[in-house]
C-alpha cells in the first residue's frame, strides 16, 4: 500500500484480456450547457414603491441576510395564478395571483421573512400582506412591512411574537409581469399557421419562485402546493400534480377556465411548475400505473415529434424504480417541450419541461446524435424525481450531489432504454475529460462547499458547473465502482428511504454506504467512505498517478495544466487521494505491458520504456487494449504533454495508430485533443504540417465509412458507427481529403436547387450545412438563413444555425453577431450559443470577441447577473487566445469592467486567463518541436502495417 492512495492489484498474468468489444461508436453533440437568462427591463424591478427599501445599508439585520432564519417553516401553500396572454393597454403581458401560505412558528419572532421579487403587492390596510391565525383570530398585528430588494424579501414586522408550535395563514395579492426572461413565470412566443402564439410557462431553479408567488424560496422549507390556474378558455393548464376539477367560469367580464390542481405532495419551491398552452400530447398508461404524457405544439405532436421520447420514459421509470427500490413516488408523469427555455431541461416534480431539442424527435429530420441527447436528457431529469425531488439535499452548496449524481445515473437509465448503443462508456467523453480540462487549472474548487459560502442568488447560480455535473458524475461513479454497484445501490436505497419527502445533506449519503459496506460480508475498504470521499470532494483537482514498471513503484501528485503554476487555495489533505487503482499486465516479466484499468478520477503516467510498449501495442495490435482504455490512453498522453509531464512527441506519436482505428470512443477523443491542437495552431506556420498529418490519418476511416456506407449514399447500422461515420466525413472535408468536399458541396447544391427536398442524411448535416457554407458565400449564407426560418424540427434549426457561423465571409459573420442579439431573429435562449458558433470559427473569433467587448455592459444588463451563461460565453470567446498580446486584451478586459462585474462568468474569465498564460508558456518550449514533428511525419508516410480492424 502506498502513501496516499490505495491500490488493488489484479494482475492477468498472461495476456491482457480482451472483451469481445462490439462495434461501439458514439456521438458527438456536446451536452452543452447552453444557460442562457435574461432579465426584463426596468419597469417592474421597483415595486410598490413607497414601502419599497432598497435604500437600507446592509446590516446584521436579518432582512440583509441571504438566508431565512430558522424561526418559521412553511406547511402548505394555496396560490392562484391568473396569466393573461395578450398584451395589456401599458404593453405588457402580466400574471395576477393570490397566494396563502400556511407555516408554523418554530421559535418565538415578532418578524416574518418571506422571499418575494419583481412582484407588486396589493396593500391590505396598508400593508403588503394579511396574517391570520389557523384555526381562529388572534394573530398579532403588522406593524411594518416592506420589500427588501437586495435579498429578495418581502418583510413583515408584527406589534406582537408569533407563538411556538402554532401555524398562522398568510395571504398576499399581486400582479408580476409575464416578461419573456426565461424565468420564474414567463412566457414564450411561436409561430403557428402564420399566427403568433404566447404560452405562459415557469422555470423556478434556483431562486426565481419566489418571482412567480412570495414563498420560503429555500430547497430545504419543504411544503404541499395547492395550485389552481385561471386560463383563456380553450387552453390547458398543466401543474405537478393531475387536476381536480376545471370548470368555466366569468371573472371581471372575462369568460376564462378555471383548473384547480390535487395538492402536491411535500417538495421544494424550486421544483413547482406549471404551464398553460394550447398544446397537445401523447400518452401511455401501462397496467393502471403511473399516467405518462408528452407535451408539445400541436405541429410537432402530429408530426410523432414526442413518440420517441414517450417510447424511452416507460422504461427508464422503470429502471429507476428498481434501482432506487421506490416506486414513482407520483400519479402521473408530464413532459412539455417548449419553444423558449434556458437551460436543457429542468425536473420539475411531475412536470418536467425541456427545450425542443432535448424532447422532439423526427427521424427524417435528426440526427441520431439528437437521438441520444433526448434518452440521455430524459434519463437525467427522471433520476432527479426520486435522487433530488423526493429526497432534497438541503442547501445549494451540495448542488454537486444532486447534478452529479443525475449526470452519472442518467448513463443508466439511457442504457437500460437503448441496451445495445454501450452508452455508459460515453462517460470518459462527456464527463471524465470534460471535467479533467478544468479541474486541472489552480482556479477550479473544490466539488462541494461550506454552507456559509454559497448565500446569494448569483453564487447559487455559478453552482452549475462543469465541476458539479461532470466532476460529480465521474467521482459518483468511481465511488459505485470501488464499493461495487450492488452496494451502493443497497446504501442509496437506504438513505431515499430514510429521506424521503425531506432533505439530507451530503454525508448522510455516505453513512448509508458506509453501512451498506459494513453490512456485505466480502467488501472492505482500507479506509471508510467519508475518509475516501473527503479527499475527492472537499479538496480540488486530482492526481496523476505515475507508475514506475521497472519497480512497480506507484507514486501520486496533483494534476495541473500548468508545471509552475502556484497553488494558493490550501488543502488540509495536502492534495493527496486516496486512489482505487487496478492494473493489468501483459507478457514476459522482463517485458511487461502495464496498463491501468482506470474508471477513476484520475491520470497516469507510466515511465518512458512502458509508453513505447503501449505506443507499440496501439500500432501492431491496438484491438488487445479495451476501447475506453485505447481513448484514455491518448487523452492522458495529451495532457501530460500539455502539462510539461511527457514529452509532446510521444503524445503526438498515440495518434499514428489511428489509421487503424475504426471505433468512435477513441477517435472522438483523439479528435478533441487534436482540434486543442488546430486551435493553437490554426493561425501559425504549424498548421500546414498539422493538416496535411490529420488527412494522411483520417484517409483510412473515410474511405473505410465511405465503401461501407456505398459511397456514403447509406448509414452504418451500428450506433456508434454511425458517429464515427461524421468523424470520417468531417475530418476528412476540413482536411481536404480528396472527393469528400465534391461530396457534400453536391449535396448542398441539389438542395439549393429543390428546397422542398432535402438529400442529405440528418445525421450527416450538420457536417455538410458547415462544410458547403464555409466553402460558399452569400448566396449560400441566405439559402441557410432562410431554411432556419421555416425550420419546424427545433433539432433541424440547431443545426442551421451553428452552421451559419461557417462562413468566412467577414460581413456575413458580423451581420450575424448582430442577429445574434435580436430576439427577432434569434430566440434569446440561442443568444451566447451563437456567439459561442461564431467564434469558434476561426476568422469568426476576433469579430466575436471584439463585439462581446463592444457590448459587455450591454449582455450584463439584459442577460442578468445570476446565469450560467456568461461562462460559455467567456470561455468560447477566448477559447484561442495563446499570445502575450491577447493575454493583455483579456487582462485589460478584467479592468476595464471590473465595475460592471463578470457575474456568473467571474471564473470563466479567471480560467481564461490561466490557460492563456500556460498556453503561451507551452507555445515557447514546444512549437518548435511541434512543428518538427509534423513535418517529419508528413515526410515519411507510414508503412501500412499492423492487424487492420474486422469489418464487422
Ligand atoms: N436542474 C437542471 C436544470 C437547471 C440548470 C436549472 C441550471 C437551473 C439552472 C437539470 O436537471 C439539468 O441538469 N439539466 C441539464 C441537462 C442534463 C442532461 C445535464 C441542462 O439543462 O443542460
Ligand atoms: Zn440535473
Amino acid at each position: 500500500m502506498g502513501k496516499g492512495y490505495y491500490i488493488r492489484k489484479h494482475e492477468a498474468m498472461a495476456a491482457i484480456i480482451l472483451a469481445a468489444v462490439a462495434l461501439v461508436t458514439i456521438v458527438a453533440l456536446s451536452v452543452v450547457y447552453n444557460r442562457e437568462k435574461s432579465r426584463n427591463s426596468a419597469k417592474w424591478t421597483n415595486a410598490s414603491p413607497p414601502a419599497v427599501n432598497p435604500t437600507r445599508k446592509a446590516s446584521n439585520d436579518p432582512w440583509d441576510k441571504y438566508r431565512l432564519p430558522d424561526t418559521l417553516s412553511p406547511i402548505s401553500y394555496n396560490i392562484t395564478l391568473w396569466p393573461r396572454l395578450q398584451i395589456n393597454s401599458d404593453g405588457m403581458y402580466i400574471f395576477t395571483g393570490s397566494s396563502k401560505v400556511l407555516f408554523t412558528c418554530e421559535k418565538e419572532t415578532d418578524l416574518i421573512l418571506i422571499h418575494c421579487n419583481k412582484l407588486n403587492l396589493t396593500l391590505f390596510n396598508g400593508h403588503h400582506a394579511n396574517l391570520t391565525e389557523r384555526s381562529k383570530p388572534g394573530a398579532p398585528r403588522i406593524r411594518n412591512s416592506w420589500l427588501q430588494v437586495e435579498t429578495q424579501y418581502l418583510v413583515i414586522q408584527l406589534e406582537g411574537s408569533l407563538t411556538p408550535g402554532k401555524s398562522y395563514w398568510l395571504h398576499t395579492e399581486f400582479t408580476g409581469e409575464l416578461a419573456d426572461d426565461l424565468e420564474g413565470f414567463y412566457r414564450s412566443e411561436y409561430m403557428e399557421d402564420g399566427q403568433k402564439k404566447i404560452i405562459a410557462i415557469t422555470q423556478m431553479q434556483a431562486t426565481y419562485a419566489r418571482k412567480a408567488f412570495p414563498c420560503f424560496d429555500e430547497p430545504g422549507m419543504k411544503a404541499t402546493f395547492q395550485i389552481t390556474l385561471i386560463h383563456d378558455r380553450g387552453t390547458t393548464a398543466l401543474s405537478n400534480n393531475l387536476e381536480a376539477s376545471t370548470e368555466d367560469i366569468v371573472i371581471e367580464g372575462v369568460p376564462v377556465t378555471r383548473t384547480e390542481f390535487l395538492p402536491t405532495k411535500k417538495m421544494s419551491s424550486y421544483l413547482v411548475a406549471f404551464v398553460v398552452s394550447d398544446f397537445t400530447y401523447i400518452k401511455r398508461k401501462d397496467n393502471n400505473r403511473v399516467l405518462v404524457r408528452i407535451w408539445a405544439r400541436k405541429k410537432a405532436i402530429e408530426d410523432g415529434q414526442g413518440d420517441y421520447a414517450l417510447n424511452v420514459t416507460q422504461p427508464i421509470l422503470e429502471f429507476f424504480e428498481n434501482y432506487y427500490n421506490t416506486s414513482y413516488p407520483l400519479l402521473k408523469s408530464d413532459q412539455i417541450a417548449l419553444p423558449d427555455f434556458n437551460s436543457g431541461a429542468m425536473e420539475n416534480w411531475g412536470l418536467v419541461t425541456y427545450r425542443e431539442t432535448a424532447l422532439l424527435y423526427n427521424p427524417q429530420m435528426s440526427a441520431n446524435g439528437n437521438k441520444q441527447r433526448i434518452v440521455t436528457v430524459v434519463s437525467h431529469e427522471l433520476a432527479h424525481m426520486w435522487f433530488g425531488n423526493l429526497v432534497t439535499l438541503k442547501w445549494w452548496n451540495d448542488l454537486w450531489l444532486n447534478e452529479g449524481f443525475a449526470s452519472y445515473v442518467e448513463y443508466l437509465g439511457a442504457h437500460h432504454a437503448q441496451p445495445t448503443w454501450n452508452i455508459k462508456d460515453q462517460i470518459i467523453l462527456y464527463d471524465l475529460q470534460r471535467a479533467f480540462a478544468v479541474d486541472s487549472l489552480t482556479s477550479s474548487h473544490p466539488l462541494s462547499r461550506k454552507e456559509e459560502e454559497v448565500n446569494t442568488p448569483s453564487e447559487i447560480s455559478e453552482m452549475f458547473n462543469t465541476i458539479s455535473y461532470s466532476k460529480g458524475a465521474a467521482v459518483l461513479k468511481m465511488l459505485s465502482e470501488f464499493l461495487t454497484e450492488a452496494v451502493f445501490a443497497k446504501g442509496l436505497r437506504n438513505y431515499l428511504q430514510q429521506f424521503s419527502f425531506g432533505s439530507s445533506v451530503h454525508s448522510d449519503l455516505w453513512d448509508h454506504l458506509q453501512k451498506a459496506v459494513d453490512e456485505t460480508p466480502g467488501v472492505k475498504l482500507p479506509y471508510n467512505v467519508h475518509e475516501i470521499m473527503n479527499r475527492w470532494i472537499l479538496q480540488m483537482g486530482f492526481p496523476v498517478v505515475t507508475i514506475d514498471t521497472r519497480t512497480g513503484n506507484v507514486s501520486q501528485r496533483h494534476f495541473l495544466l500548468e508545471k509552475e503554476a502556484v497553488v494558493e487555495r490550501t488543502s488540509e489533505f495536502n492534495y493527496e487521494w486516496f486512489v482505487p487503482i487496478k492494473w493489468m499486465k501483459s507478457g514476459q516479466p522482463q517485458d511487461q505491458l502495464w496498463l491501468v484499468q482506470k474508471s477513476g478520477y484520475f491520470r497516469v503516467n507510466y515511465d518512458q520504456e512502458n509508453w513505447e510498449r503501449l505506443i507499440s501495442q496501439l500500432e501492431f495490435g491496438s484491438q488487445v487494449i479495451p476501447v475506453v482504455n485505447r481513448a484514455q490512453i491518448l487523452d492522458d498522453a495529451f495532457n501530460l504533454a500539455r502539462a510539461s509531464i511527457l514529452n509532446i512527441t510521444l503524445a503526438l506519436r498515440t495518434t499514428k495508430y489511428l489509421i487503424h482505428e475504426r471505433e468512435y470512443i477513441p477517435w472522438e477523443a483523439a479528435l478533441r485533443n487534436l482540434n486543442y491542437f488546430i486551435k493553437l495552431f490554426d493561425r501559425s506556420e504549424v498548421y500546414g504540417a498539422l493538416q496535411a498529418y490529420l488527412k494522411r490519418q483520417v484517409k483510412p476511416l473515410f474511405d473505410y465509412y465511405g465503401s461501407m456506407s456505398k459511397n456514403w449514399t447509406m448509414v452504418p447500422d451500428g450506433h456508434t458507427d454511425q458517429f464515427t461515420q461524421i468523424i470520417a466525413l468531417s475530418l476528412a472535408c476540413g482536411t481536404g481529403v480528396e472527393g469528400c468536399r465534391e461530396i457534400t458541396k453536391g449535396w448542398f447544391k441539389k438542395w439549393m436547387q429543390d428546397p422542398q427536398f432535402n438529400p442529405i442524411h440528418p445525421n450527416l448535416r450538420s457536417t455538410v450545412y458547415c462544410d458547403a457554407i464555409s466553402a460558399g458565400g452569400a448566396d449560400e449564407w441566405n439559402f441557410g438563413w432562410q431554411m432556419f426560418q421555416k425550420a419546424t424540427v427545433a433539432a433541424e434549426a440547431v443545426k442551421l444555425r451553428a452552421a451559419l457561423a461557417c462562413t468566412k465571409v467577414p460581413w456575413l459573420l458580423n451581420r450575424y453577431l448582430e442577429y445574434s442579439i435580436n430576439p427577432e431573429k434569434i430566440r434569446k435562449q440561442d443568444a451566447t450559443s451563437t456567439i459561442g458558433y461564431i467564434a469558434n470559427n476561426v476568422i469568426g473569433q476576433p469579430l466575436a470577441w471584439n463585439f462581446v467587448q463592444a457590448n459587455w455592459e450591454y449582455f450584463f444588463k439584459v442577460y442578468g447577473t445570476g446565469s450560467f451563461t456568461f461562462s460559455s460565453l467567456i470561455s468560447d470567446i477566448t477559447n484561442r487566445f495563446n499570445t502575450p498580446f491577447e493575454l493583455g486584451q483579456l487582462k485589460r478586459f478584467q479592468k476595464d469592467n471590473a465595475e460592471t462585474g463578470f457575474g456568473s462568468g467571474t471564473q470563466a474569465l479567471q480560467q481564461a486567463i490561466e490557460k492563456t498564460t500556460a498556453k503561451i508558456k507551452w507555445l515557447a518550449e514546444n512549437k518548435e518541436a511541434v512543428l518538427r514533428w509534423f513535418l517529419a511525419e508528413s515526410e515519411n508516410p507510414p508503412k501500412l502495417t499492423g492487424i487492420p480492424h474486422a469489418l464487422t
